[in-house]
């Protein structure tokens, strides 16, 4: 039977080294295994250029839930490609995937079942990697940029929401205030036995 690729998630909030670390990952594995770097949102797609204008002009007014829906069709309009990906062998290391999307928008208030609806049917995660560190020091990593959702009280929020699904089995949550390079470790010990395991296995859709 051939081999699977896996669907490696990666998350956490702003500040948590996140990209640092996924892009560090993605170089490291391309030595030696065949693997691709996605990001959501994709600010590519006609709808990914919508989301990323209400990211950075505050002008932009869209109602919660139809931004909701727009960051969900984003994942929704990259189905196939992963799909295709994971099936030709080669594995998928994602920035962000629908926990982001969930935490997000609960945060401001909307329903959490509703919240989560809309991403029910995607393709599952085999890990979703949490980078794990407090509020404080994110803070003391900078000040958070210009962005929407970049305020320490609104972080705080989103937090909480990603920390309730911590005990999920395909969540490791890794500490995200030791050194780079020490990080980088914890998660590729994490990353390489997940995709020997699940190379014959069946993938799933995403529950959430
Ligand atoms: P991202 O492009 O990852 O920006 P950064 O690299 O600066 O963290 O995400 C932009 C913002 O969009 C981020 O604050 C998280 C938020 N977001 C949602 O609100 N919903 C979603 O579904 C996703 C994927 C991200
Ligand atoms: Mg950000």
């Amino acid at each position: 039977m051939m081999k699977r690729g896996a669907i490696i998630v990666f998350e956490g909030i702003d500040r948590c080294g996140k990209s640092t670390q996924v892009q560090l990952l993605h170089d490291v594995l391309q030595k030696s295994r065949s693997v691709e770097l996605m990001r959501f949102p994709n600010r590519q797609t006609p709808i990914g250029q919508k989301i990323n204008s209400y990211l950075t002009d505050k002008a932009v007014q869209l109602d919660d839930h139809v931004i909701h829906l727009l960051f969900s069709a984003n994942r929704w309009e990259a189905r196939n490609q992963m799909l295709e990906t994971i099936q030709s062998g080669k594995s998928i290391i994602v920035d962000r995937y629908a926990y982001s999307g969930v935490s997000f928008s609960a945060a401001k208030g909307l329903d959490l079942d509703w919240c989560k609806d809309p991403d029910r049917g995607l393709p599952a995660p085999d890990v979703v990697i949490y980078l794990q560190l407090s509020i404080e020091e994110a803070q003391k990593r900078g000040n958070y940029g210009e962005e929407r959702y970049e305020t320490v009280e609104f972080q705080r929020k989103v937090k909480d929401l990603y920390e309730n699904k911590m005990k999920d089995p395909s969540w490791k949550v890794v500490n995200a205030s030791q050194k780079p390079e020490d990080l980088h470790n914890d998660i590729r010990s994490i990353v390489e036995s997940v995709i020997q395991d699940v190379e014959h296995t069946p993938l799933n859709t995403l529950t959430i």
